[in-house]
Order: C-alpha cells, then sequence, then structure tokens
C-alpha cells in the first residue's frame, strides 16, 4: 500500500494556546504531559487508572459534519497525547483563576466548603465545569451522573453537591417536611436563628461568554479532513493512525498482533498495571466507519468505535424511535451504560473495546448476549457476521476475532412481540464500580399465552467469561412462566455455575446466591409483564413487589444547625463565624501548590522503589546490573548506602529502612533505582532482581498469629471493679465476638518528597507532604549521620493524610534522602496509588471477643473484652493503639466491671499505622456489637440499652478519670428528637411487614472521645509571628494543613488576638526552619495545641504595641507598626503552650490521658435489598458536642468528611490479601471508599448549643477523628433491617455481623431462600481440608 505519512507532528490547543508536538512519545499520557512539560499542575495524578476523577480534563472535537463542537470530560491519565491531533484541550488553569477572575464553577465549590485537601477539587471543578458547558440547566441527577467518577476522601461531597446544586434552577427549595421550606441547602433561614453556612447571594453568575472559544485553526484542520496516516515513534513505542479503513485493515494485516488503542481503558491499564508492552499501537479514530450508526426497522447497528456516551444518545434516541414493546433490549442496555464507571471513562470507551476485551464482567456483553445481539467483524479477507454470544468468547480477554480482524459494527435488534428483556448488575459500590456479577435475561413468550418459547439467560462475573445458564434455560423453554417452571430453573442453575471455594474474585456464596436472587427479580418482572398484558390474573403480591422496586436515590438538601456568634461580636472578629477555607479558591483554580507541584529543578532523580515479592524469606541476592544498562538509570540505593542509621525504633523495635537480609512481607521495601525521569526509574525498578529462600511459618491470620504466640510487647490489661463476680450476678451471660477489617487511607495525594542537598556544609531541604515535620527531620538526620540543624523540611499543604503520613512518611524521606545524599543531586519519589497502598499500610483490622453479663431488664452488670490487632510484619505504632483500644473501650457506657486486653499481633503483612481514630473506630465498635447482641438476646431494642447503660453524670471512667457526661446525654436527647426516632422507628417496623425482600433499618449510636494526647509531652506546641513593616502579617506554627482547615482557624485566631482583618494574615508553610520541635498534627489536637501557641505569640505582639497604641489611639494598625519599628519594638514573636500534662500509668492502670471528651450521636436509617444486600442510607442526624465552634463551615466538614470515611471503613472498605500474604487491592477499581452515590440522601448536621469546654481555645473542641465512628451508625441500621429479615425466616436472637457489612455479608447474614439454598448446596468440608480460599480472612 502506498502510505502516505504526516510528519508534521501533533496539533492541539491547551487552554487557548497552540501546541505543536513534532515528536510525541506514544506512551506518554496527556496528564503528565501537561503537569511536566507544560507546568501545568492543576490537574493531579492520584491514581494512575481512570478510577478517581482527580485527573479530569475537558477535550474539546470539532465535528465538520454536524457543525457542533463537543466537550467531554476525559481522565488525562489514560488519555494518550496521540489521541490530540486537531482536539482542544481545556484545564483548570484554562478557565478562571485567582489573579483575573475566576469561574463561577471553582468559587461556588469554595465559598461552599467543598474544598478540604484540594486535592481533588480541579477534577471536580472540571467535570462541572464540561457540564456546564454542555447543559448550562442541569439538573440535581446531572450533577451527581457527572461526579460519579470523582472521588474525594475528606468531604463526605454533601457540600460539594450543595455547592453545586446552585446551578440548578429548581433545585434551590425542598419541602422536605410539609408544606413549610425549613430547609435549605446549607443552612437554615435568619428566623430561626441560624446563620447560613455559604450565601449564595453574591456568587458569580454562569457566563458562557467568559469560556475560551474553540479554536478556529482546529475547525479548519476538521473541514480539511486529512486522510493521511500518522506515525509517531517514541522512545519503545511505535504509533501509527490510519486515515481509512483500507489503511487500518492493511496495518491489522501487517500488524496482527498490535493493539487498536481507542478509550485505551483497557489497553492502558494492561501497560500501566500489568507491565504489558505493545511495540506497536493501531489508533483508529481517524476511520469514520467505526463510528457510524444506522437506524433500521429492524433494530440499530452501531460502529464499534462508538463511546458509551455515543451509544447512549444512540440508544436514547432509538427508544424514541420504536414502539415501546420493541425497546426492551436498548432500555436494558441504556440501563447498564449508565453506571459504566464515571463519565470520563463513559466519554471515550467505546463498544468494541469492551466486547474486544473481553472480560468477564462486562457490563454490556451479557445483555448485547442475551437480546441476540450480532457484531460484523472485518479483515482484508473479507468480513463475517458473528453473534455475540458464548461461543463469541473463548475465555478470559480471548474472543473468536481473529488477530488481524476488527470488529466494525454491532447490530443491536428491537425485540419482538411479547419479547422481554432486563439487565441486572450488582457492584461493590453503587456507582463507578466493576460489577461483582451481572446480567442479561431475555424471554420470548407465545402470544397471549405465558409459555415460554425462547429463553436466554447469561451471567457475567461468575467465571473467565460470561456464562449462559442452558440448564436454567432448559427447565424453563415451553413452559408456562410460572413458580413451579422457576424453582426448577433455580435448581438447576447449580448445574450452570460453578464457581470453585478459590475462584478469582472470592464471595462464592454471594456470587452463586445472586444468580439465583437476580433470575427471581426476573421471574417477577415477567409476571408484572404479564399482568400488565392481562396474560395473568394474579398481581405479584404486595409484599414481594419490594424485590424489584429501585432503591431510593435522590439527595434531599441537607441541614446544619450551628450558634450564631454573639450579637455584640465585631464584624471583623471571625471567630465562631463560618469561614472558607483559606486556600480553597487556590485548590479550586488548581494553583494550591502540593509536594510533586514544585518545580524539576536542574538534573533532578526520580526515584521508584523496590519492594519484596515474599512474604517471609532470606535475601539471598540482589541483582541490578540489568537495571544499570537501562536508559536513563542513574543508580540504585541499598542499606549499604545509607551513611547513619539504617533503621527507625518505634517503641524498642527497629524497622529497617531497606531490607538487607531478611523480608518479612510482600510490600516491604528492598532498595530504589533513582533515574532521570519517573518512567525509566520504574522500568529500573522492574529489572532489579531480588533472589529469596523463602523461611517457613508465614504468619497471615489473627489465628495463626494468637496460636503462634506472634505479639508486640508490652500486651496491656485494664480492669475496674470485679468482671467474674459481675458475671457471676448477672441473670444472664452471653459471648459473642465481631470482626472489623482494616483500611486504606486513600490520601488523594499519595507519599510525595523531594529532597534537595543544598550542596554545603551537608544541608538538606526537604519538601515533603506529612503530619509531622519534625518526626521526618531527626529521621533524615539520623539516616544521613548529620545534626537535625542541617535538615529543613517543608510542609506547604497535604493532599489528605488521615495518620498514614506520620511515620511511613519518614522512613520514605529518609530513603529518598539517601539517594540524594548518594548522588548528590535532587532526588523526587512519589508513590504511586499501588505502591503506596502496598507499603503504607492502614488501619489496623482487629478481631474483638466478649463475654457480657446483664440483667432481665437490660443493665449490664460485666463486660470482659479481648483485642486482637493485626499489626503486619512492623511494631510501628501497634502498641500505642492497642493501648488506645483499652482507653475507650467503656465507649458511652457506665459498666460497673469492665475489663479490656489487647494484643498488637506479628504477622507478615505490611505494617498498620496510625489511622484517624487510632484504634478507637475499631474498640467502639465491640462493644456496640455487644450492645445489639444484649438486645437482641432480651428481644428489646438496641437503642433502650444504650440509653439504659450510658454514663448519666459525672463519673469516673475506667482508668479514674473524673467527667460530667451532660453534654453527652443531652446530644442524646438532642438527636433522638431531631431524627424523630420513635416516629421513624414505627414506621420501619410498618414497612418492614408490608415488604418481604426490602427492610429498613435504623440505628442511634453515641460516642465519648478523649481528646489529647497520653504522653503528656506530645501535647506542646509552639508558633512564630512576623509582623512586617507594612502591617502584614506571617504566622507560622508547628501544625501542618491537610484539609482539617488548621491554619484557617488560625488565621481566625491570629485575626481576634491582633484586632486586624483576616485578610493582613498570610501562612505559607509549616517548616521546622521557623518551628522547632513540633509535635505530630494528630489526635484531634492541631488547633488546640497551636492555635493557644499562636494566640500566646499574638498576644506578647499586641502587649508590646500597646504604648504606640496609648500614644495614637486613633491610628491605624499599619501606623502603629511602622511606628513601632522607628521606636525600635520588636515586631517578631514566638509563642508556647505547654498543653496539658497528661499521663497514663499503665501499671497502675489508672491516669488522666485526655484533656477533655467530645460527645456526639448519630442515627442514621437505611433500606436494605436483602436479594442482593444493597443498600441506600436514607437519613442521617448527627448532633455533636463540639463546645464553642471556631468555625462551624470547617467543623461541620470535619463532621460531615469523618462520618463518610467511618461509613467507607463499616460498610465498603475492604482489604483483601492471597493466601500468600499479597495484597490485591491496590487501587480504586479493587477498593471501593464511598463516592458521590453513598451520601446520605437527607444528611443533617447539629451542633449542640450551649456548650463550652475550659480545656481548649476559645473554648472549642478537637473534632477530627471523633466523628469517624458515627459512620457505624449505618453499619447498625444495616444489621437492624438484616434483624427484620432474618425474623421472616424464624430466625431471632443474637448473630454475628462483621465490618464492613458489604452487600455480601448483609445479603448472606438476611438468610433469604436463596442464600439458604446455596448454603444447602454446598458440598460438605473435605477430609483434606477446605481448599484455599481466594483471599484471607486476616
Ligand atoms: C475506571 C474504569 C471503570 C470501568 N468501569 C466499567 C464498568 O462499570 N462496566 C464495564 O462494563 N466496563 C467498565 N470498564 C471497562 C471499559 O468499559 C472497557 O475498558 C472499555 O469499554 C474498553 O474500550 P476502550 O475503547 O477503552 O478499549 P481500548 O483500551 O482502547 O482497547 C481494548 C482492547 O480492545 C481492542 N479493540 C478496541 N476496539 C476494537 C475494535 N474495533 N476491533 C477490534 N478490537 C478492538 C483493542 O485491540 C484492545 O485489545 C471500566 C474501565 C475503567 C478504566
Ligand atoms: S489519576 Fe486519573 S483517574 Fe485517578
Ligand atoms: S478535599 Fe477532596 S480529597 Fe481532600
Amino acid at each position: 500500500m502506498a502510505e502516505q505519512t504526516r510528519n508534521d507532528g501533533l496539533i492541539f490547543y491547551v487552554n487557548g494556546k497552540k501546541i505543536v508536538e513534532k515528536n510525541p512519545d506514544p506512551e506518554t499520557m496527556l496528564l503528565p504531559y501537561l503537569r511536566k512539560k507544560l507546568r501545568l499542575t492543576g490537574t493531579k495524578y492520584s491514581c494512575g487508572g481512570g478510577g478517581c476523577g482527580a485527573c479530569t480534563i475537558m477535550v474539546s472535537r470539532y465535528d465538520p459534519q454536524t457543525k457542533s463542537i463537543s466537550h467531554l470530560s476525559v481522565n488525562g491519565c489514560l488519555f494518550p497525547i496521540c489521541h490530540l491531533h486537531g482536539a482542544a484541550v481545556t484545564t483548570v488553569e484554562g478557565i478562571g483563576n485567582t489573579k483575573t477572575k475566576l469561574h463561577p464553577v471553582q468559587e461556588r465549590i469554595a465559598k461552599a466548603h467543598g474544598s478540604q485537601c484540594g486535592f481533588c477539587t480541579p477534577g471536580m471543578v472540571m467535570s462541572m465545569y464540561t457540564l456546564l458547558r454542555n447543559n448550562p440547566h442541569p439538573t440535581l441527577d446531572d450533577i451527581t451522573e457527572c461526579l460519579a467518577g470523582n472521588l474525594c476522601r475528606c468531604t463526605g461531597y454533601r457540600p460539594i453537591i450543595d455547592g453545586y446544586r446552585t446551578f440548578c434552577e429548581s433545585e434551590n427549595c425542598c419541602l422536605l417536611n410539609g408544606s413549610t421550606c425549613n430547609v435549605l441547602n446549607g443552612n437554615g433561614s435568619a428566623e430561626n436563628g441560624h446563620a447560613e453556612l455559604f450565601s449564595k447571594d453574591d456568587l458569580l453568575p454562569l457566563d458562557p461568554s467568559q469560556d475560551l472559544i474553540f479554536p478556529p485553526e482546529l475547525m479548519r484542520m476538521a473541514e480539511d479532513k486529512d486522510q493521511s496516516i500518522q506515525r509517531f515513534c517514541g522512545e519503545r513505542m511505535t504509533w501509527i493512525s490510519p486515515g481509512s479503513l483500507d489503511e487500518l485493515l492493511q496495518l491489522k494485516a501487517d500488524y496482527p498482533q498490535a493493539p487498536l488503542v481507542m478509550g485505551n481503558t483497557t489497553i492502558g491499564l494492561d501497560m500501566k498495571f500489568k507491565g504489558i508492552f505493545h511495540p506497536i499501537i493501531i489508533s483508529p479514530t481517524r476511520v469514520p466507519e467505526l463510528f457510524k450508526v444506522n437506524h433500521r426497522s429492524e433494530g440499530v447497528c452501531v460502529g464499534a468505535g462508538c463511546s458509551m456516551s455515543d451509544l447512549k444518545s444512540v440508544l436514547e434516541k432509538t427508544i424514541n424511535d420504536f414502539p415501546p414493546e420493541n425497546t426492551h433490549t436498548f432500555r436494558a442496555l441504556l440501563q447498564q451504560i449508565n453506571l459504566v464507571g464515571g463519565q470520563q471513562i463513559r466519554n471515550v470507551a467505546t463498544l468494541g473495546g469492551n466486547i474486544a476485551s473481553a472480560y468477564p464482567n462486562s457490563d454490556l456483553t451479557p445483555v448485547l448476549a442475551a437480546g441476540r445481539c450480532t457484531l460484523v467483524a472485518l479483515s482484508k479477507d473479507g468480513r463475517r457476521r458473528l453473534p455475540i454470544d458464548k461461543d463469541f468468547f473463548l475465555g478470559f480477554a480471548k474472543t473468536i476475532l481473529k488477530p488481524e480482524e476488527i470488529l466494525l459494527s454491532v447490530f443491536i435488534p428491537a425485540t419482538r412481540q411479547n419479547e422481554i428483556v432486563h439487565a441486572f448488575r450488582h457492584v461493590p459500590r453503587k456507582e463507578n464500580a466493576l460489577a461483582t456479577l451481572n446480567a442479561g435475561m431475555r424471554v420470548w413468550l407465545n402470544d397471549n399465552s405465558n409459555v415460554v418459547k425462547e429463553i436466554s439467560i447469561y451471567y457475567g462475573g461468575v467465571g473467565a467469561t460470561i456464562l449462559s445458564a442452558d440448564h436454567a434455560c432448559q427447565k424453563i423453554v415451553g413452559r408456562p412462566w410460572e413458580e413451579a417452571t422457576l424453582n426448577d430453573a433455580y435448581s438447576a442453575l447449580f448445574d450452570d455455575v460453578k464457581l470453585d471455594p478459590a475462584a478469582p474474585g472470592g464471595k462464592v456464596d454471594f456470587r452463586r446466591s445472586l444468580t439465583l436472587s437476580l433470575l427471581f427479580k426476573f421471574h417477577l418482572l415477567i409476571l408484572q409483564y404479564l399482568k400488565e398484558k392481562d396474560v395473568i390474573q394474579m398481581e405479584v403480591p404486595q409484599e414481594m413487589q419490594s424485590a424489584i422496586q429501585p432503591l431510593p436515590k435522590r439527595i434531599l438538601p441537607g441541614y446544619q444547625e450551628f450558634q450564631n456568634v454573639l450579637e455584640d461580636q465585631s464584624a471583623q472578629d471571625l471567630v465562631g463565624r463560618p469561614m472558607m477555607h483559606r486556600s480553597a479558591l487556590s485548590q479550586a483554580t488548581g494553583e494550591a501548590v502540593y509536594c510533586d507541584d514544585l518545580p524539576y529543578t536542574d538534573g533532578e532523580l526520580v526515584l521508584a522503589i523496590v519492594t519484596s515479592s515474599k512474604a517471609h524469606a532470606k535475601i539471598t541476592h540482589i541483582d541490578f546490573s540489568e537495571a544499570l544498562k537501562l536508559p536513563g538509570v542513574v543508580d540504585v540505593i541499598t542499606a549499604k548506602d545509607i551513611p547513619g542509621k539504617k533503621f527507625r525504633t518505634f517503641t524498642g523495635y527497629d524497622e529497617e529502612l531497606l531490607a538487607e537480609d531478611e523480608v518479612s512481607c510482600v510490600g516491604q521495601m528492598i532498595c530504589a533505582v533513582v533515574a532521570d525521569s519517573k518512567a525509566h526509574a520504574k522500568r529500573g525498578a522492574a529489572a532489579v532482581k531480588v533472589s529469596y529462600e523463602d523461611l517457613q511459618d508465614c504468619i497471615f491470620t489473627l489465628e495463626e498469629a494468637i496460636e503462634k504466640e506472634s505479639f508486640f510487647l508490652p500486651r496491656r490489661q485494664i480492669e475496674r471493679g470485679d468482671v467474674e463476680k459481675g458475671l457471676r450476678d448477672a441473670e444472664q451471660v452471653y459471648e459473642g465476638e465481631i470482626r472489623i477489617g482494616g483500611q486504606e487511607h486513600f490520601y488523594m495525594e499519595t507519599q510525595s518528597f523531594l529532597v534537595v542537598p543544598v550542596g554545603e556544609e551537608k544541608e538538606m531541604k526537604v519538601y515533603l507532604s506529612t503530619q509531622h515535620p519534625t518526626y521526618t527531620q531527626e529521621a533524615v538526620a539520623e539516616t544521613l549521620g548529620i545534626p537535625s540543624n542541617r535538615v529543613t523540611c517543608h510542609v506547604k499543604r497535604l493532599g489528605g493524610a488521615f495518620g498514614g503520613k506520620v511515620t511511613k512518611t519518614a522512613i520514605l524521606a529518609s530513603i529518598t534522602a539517601a539517594a540524594a545524599w548518594k548522588t548528590g543531586l535532587p532526588v523526587r519519589c512519589v508513590l504511586e496509588r499501588g505502591e503506596d497502598m502496598l507499603i503504607t499500610g492502614g488501619r489496623h483490622p482487629v478481631w474483638g471477643k466478649y463475654k457480657v453479663g446483664f440483667m432481665k431488664n437490660g443493665r449490664i452488670t460485666a463486660a470482659d473484652f479481648q483485642y486482637y490487632a493485626n499489626s503486619g510484619n512492623k511494631v510501628d505504632e501497634s502498641v500505642l493503639v492497642a493501648e488506645k483500644i483499652l482507653l475507650h473501650l467503656d465507649n458511652a457506657y457506665n459498666i460497673p466491671n469492665l475489663r479490656g486486653r489487647s494484643a498488637a499481633c506479628r504477622t507478615n503483612l505490611p505494617s498498620n499505622t496510625a489511622f484517624r481514630g487510632f484504634g478507637v473506630p475499631q474498640c467502639m465498635l465491640v462493644i456496640e456489637s455487644m450492645i445489639d447482641d444484649v438486645a437482641l438476646q432480651l428481644g428489646r431494642l438496641p437503642e433502650e440499652i444504650r440509653e439504659m447503660n450510658m454514663y448519666k453524670q459525672v463519673s469516673l471512667t475506667h482508668y479514674k478519670m473524673e467527667f460530667d457526661p451532660e453534654n453527652l446525654v443531652r446530644c442524646w436527647k438532642e438527636c433522638m428528637e431531631k431524627s424523630d426516632f420513635s416516629h421513624r422507628r414505627k414506621a420501619i417496623d410498618l414497612f418492614n411487614q408490608q415488604n418481604q425482600f426490602k427492610k429498613r433499618g435504623i440505628s442511634i449510636i453515641p460516642i465519648k472521645y478523649g481528646i489529647g494526647f497520653a504522653e503528656g509531652f506530645l501535647n506542646q506546641a509552639a508558633a512564630l509571628v512576623h509582623i512586617y513593616k507594612d502591617g502584614s502579617v506571617l504566622v507560622s506554627h508547628g501544625g501542618a494543613e491537610m484539609g482539617q482547615g488548621l491554619h484557617t482557624k488560625i488565621q481566625q485566631v491570629a485575626s481576634r488576638e491582633l484586632n486586624i482583618p483576616a485578610s493582613l494574615i498570610h501562612i505559607s508553610e509549616t517548616s521546622t526552619q521557623c518551628v522547632p520541635n513540633t509535635c505530630p498534627s494528630a489526635a484531634s489536637f492541631g488547633t488546640d495545641a497551636n492555635g493557644m501557641a499562636v494566640q500566646d505569640a499574638c498576644q506578647i505582639l499586641y502587649n508590646r504595641l500597646e504604648p504606640v497604641r496609648k500614644k495614637d489611639p486613633k491610628g491605624t494598625w499599619q501606623n502603629w507598626i511602622m511606628k513601632a519599628f522607628l521606636e525600635k519594638i520588636s515586631l517578631s514573636a514566638t509563642g508556647y503552650y505547654r498543653g496539658h500534662d497528661l499521663d497514663m500509668d499503665w501499671e497502675k492502670q489508672e491516669g488522666r490521658p485526655y484533656a477533655y471528651f467530645t460527645y456526639a450521636v448519630c442515627c442514621s436509617e437505611v433500606e436494605l435489598d436483602c436479594l442482593t444486600g444493597e443498600y441506600r442510607t436514607l437519613r442521617t442526624d448527627i448532633v455533636v458536642d463540639i463546645g464553642r465552634s471556631i468555625n462551624p463551615s470547617i467543623d461541620i466538614g470535619q463532621i460531615e468528611g469523618a462520618f463518610t470515611q467511618g461509613l467507607g471503613l463499616y460498610t465498603m472498605e475492604e482489604l483483601k490479601y492471597s493466601p500468600s500474604g499479597v495484597l490485591y487491592t491496590r487501587g480504586p477499581g479493587q477498593y471501593k471508599i464511598p463516592a458521590v452515590c453513598d451520601v446520605p440522601l437527607n444528611f443533617n448536621v447539629y451542633l449542640l448549643a450551649g456548650s463550652s469546654n475550659p480545656h481548649a481555645i476559645y473554648s472549642s473542641k478537637g473534632i477530627g477523628e471523633p466523628t469517624l465512628f458515627l459512620g457505624s451508625s449505618v453499619f447498625f441500621a444495616i444489621k437492624d433491617a438484616v434483624t427484620a429479615a432474618r425474623k421472616d425466616a424464624g430466625l431471632t436472637g443474637p448473630f454475628q455481623l462483621n465490618s464492613p457489612a458489604t452487600p455480601e455479608r448483609a445479603c448472606l447474614a438476611c438468610a433469604t431462600r436463596f442464600t439458604n439454598m446455596v448454603v444447602a448446596q454446598n458440598e460438605p468440608v473435605s477430609t483434606s481440608g477446605p481448599a484455599r480460599p481466594w483471599a484471607l480472612d486476616i
């Protein structure tokens, strides 16, 4: 073929600026290109796999045929730059900024308090911006749909939705509780005495004229269709883009193994995460035939290149064009497509790519197969029409397409008379998640009859490829559609779905039961259809209809109540008022600088870590000779290169920075490769060969650790009263247990470091994302064998931390510093999401056992707890976590005889560390579970047992600290009232009587949470305040800003103390150079400690200024400052706060480990689908005693964010390890944190009025950690719903529901007819022992 090849490079625009890229590297994605090459760092990198939306960018193109411009949100991390020819790219920097003009999308998320750490914010902004470009009048559904692919770990999403709801014309008002509008998003009305969290009056209007115009040059380029082949050669890969179908077929004949890259959502992931390399890639995006859509009388033919979004539009049109009875397949497909990935994925992922990828849980293929769809395969040798059915898919990622064939189009036939198609999908998260199991089912009935002419049932997610349930179909065909027929089919399904106990993906019983329940749902839907058609007379019974009704999903505006400041407080004094996060606008415009946004410096190297692939082994040899030969690789750093201390010591145990002789978990760091680019460093790391000699006796589970007595010491115990006697005196005794899984921090910004050797006197500058700069400074100094005064740590801000950026950060920074030391060059290390999840550990999984004694009236007389925490291979903070577990084991309950024992278990898993709550969320779940069991045992309601046993008067804790629980009791009463608990409990009972397969549950959970560090010295803080001659003030303090709003509150403090507007105060960074010997920003103590230190410094300065103020009482601040300077008054002061003298004596088992307690109570209600375990949180009401809030918007943000993180912990987030200790869940694809779809539909927060706290600044209270546990109210509401389902099944009394209460666990616990069938079918355990499951129960 005579090939006409272009060589004038890629032409595209970025934010209105033309880019000509002569030699683009096909392996480069748009995101790194923008960040590194164009220095547009507003768009963030977080997961790299299309799963989080942090990298959302808008790509616009002109279509010369329709003369229209399309705007698509895409994930920059998966978008190859070579796809960009002729496109206009808009990034967050291109739509507005703080210097000239903000875009309303940026302003509203910031002002509505929807940006905390801000790392997700540019992505949110760009998703919303793209929506508005396409639809300036969106509905709330449009907004939640467009944000479904964007994750946020901080906010809990409510403020983001409320901010963007302001773009909806009809959504700002609701009639939630009847006729009066008492709820307006983000506020109460002025009349009822509540101020607004944000004002909607002064928001910028949406002004399309502000948007960049589409470049005319690109229009011209699109009109002058360029048909020539494009070819780009990179370092390793060649990209060929044919201009015509013939050229495409020729290329496929020439390079049959070369994949076609369309959306790059399969190929991109394979190359990035599975290490699959393609030297040649064919990009057929300019071949028009692949995008053709043909509407015919028998159906619609869709080009294989159409994206999911295109397909959605096509189907919506087709559904309108056909009579409803012919549209069943179209509607079933549309239902699935709407839920494929997030909007960004649907905009690029193609129909052809989805089919050709042939992965087993595609949402489309079961429906296409059931719906009798066909496809056209094309090659130079001709065309084939093939049915999409079980014979098309040969196995995992394999089809019968020949290597030289392409998929041209897919034909979707209209359904015939009496032919019905339905689609089903079960997902671990309601949106933006790959299905656990899905199905397409079709039945064709005889005319005016219920006799089945044809049936087709396909499942996805139960094997290597889609599965046709032939046995079940055989039992149905030719028979009437009725219960007896279906009963035979359910039994036959067991012959179709044969899942091995070790089947990849696990959840074997659940998946098998789902195949049955989905068929049951189909059965009911067909019965409903037959009744509508008058073929049968009987309605689907009322109580059964709940099986086919969808769960509610409409998000209502929430209510946030807080106290107004006193009327006489000056307008300038912002303490107590909602105030936007001080960096929110910078975060929303992409101007906020995170560690990896720092510019590259000359000669800078990038570091990649080599980790252990063995759980327990001797290292026999490390061979990095091949790595050193690779392009760009500069050096390999091993433990031998560390000039100083090679380990960190935690609570008496050493942790090596880099393993030398032995590894004790998969993921342990062994060495590091430094190279001139990230890609080169990663290739270098992959080329390092580590040889091992396996060691026996791996310990993974808590049972194994207990059996082998593998513990980190000391083990603690605490006891009050006489537990044995209390148990003896009790009228009933019950023993129970619960297991709580671990949790990944999933901060959106992964661990990031830049270490710069100054080149003089061994000085090192460390820029990083840490909660504890001083600790890193010490670690780096010790590692390099230099004094601390040569190392300065700089923390501008963190993109989230949640406890995960304290200890592990110091180790990673030390390794990076060792590389910078050895090479003498700046070294940058930014962990990939998967590495971060593997290496840095998370929350400890805990096994809690208890024995409880109680009276028949519900009063608990004694409780004995035993906790085992899976600490992993290194101690880290595990012993301290185990201690904190014991300090909070009582939660809010006054149990006279109480004992707790805890053990930090050493296993061969990656070592766990601090995580928001530090063990408390685990131990409180244990006691609440125990209370539930007491209630179930007595046949009483859990809330009655909770209330009866709660602390009510001034009391002593089990460690003999006196406290007054008055505000706990007030929170309880107020939450009961605000949530209208007793009425709703009755309504729920009624609902549950009327519905067999959907059950509702409600719970109300209290917390008492101690604030402060039991290690007294950690409660101190210092600050440094400078006033410059122009009157502007620079405040430095020891706390790190990680989204919790610390700097904003500090600004409020300084403003009040100096009596100046907050706008005069700036906080630049946290640096060990300005404030030395700082304590970690943790334990919800940041504002308490640093606020006091800043207050001290400001008061010193204010007092120093008194003489000048007196001389010129009417003068301005600026005048006074200038005069003070001229009079030689120092305008700089340090402040210091000694902190509370807290301690805990573990020998005596008593102490005062906390300064005070934060109290809260939360009520949640859920609706559960018992057949699938899916649930929705219908409503959550939270009442929190936070003293007098310094900043209600920030505190409410913390409460909602922590609740949502707790909801994730207790109901969704599951870490899975293989039987050999390998973490499977290494990204948002496998590990699901809450998304927009998980926000309670009605989410209300009330700050308790009339509370004050003498122990903290301005009577406030710490809030970051306590309310995480409130997420457990959703867990217990699910348990309540399950209890109702079990009651229908004749099961009463306590039952064990482990955390997280995933759909799998909730469904199996419901003991429905189908889960029981599965259990009955299970083979008895063979004598040789059970097969090894796919994942460990650690
Ligand atoms: C974050 C994320 C979430 C996702 N969520 C879902 C989900 O919820 N449900 C779901 O079903 N899927 C989901 N997917 C998968 C996604 O739908 C598929 O990856 C996508 O459809 C593949 O299309 P593509 O255009 O990106 O294919 P590419 O990655 O470009 O190509 C994939 C493969 O298909 C081949 N191919 C592509 N087009 C053709 C053609 N015309 N002829 C022959 N071969 C071809 C290529 O050679 C390549 O081997 C998700 C993917 C991601 C990354
Ligand atoms: S970084 Fe691109 S989706 Fe997460
Ligand atoms: S603000 Fe969303 S991740 Fe931090």
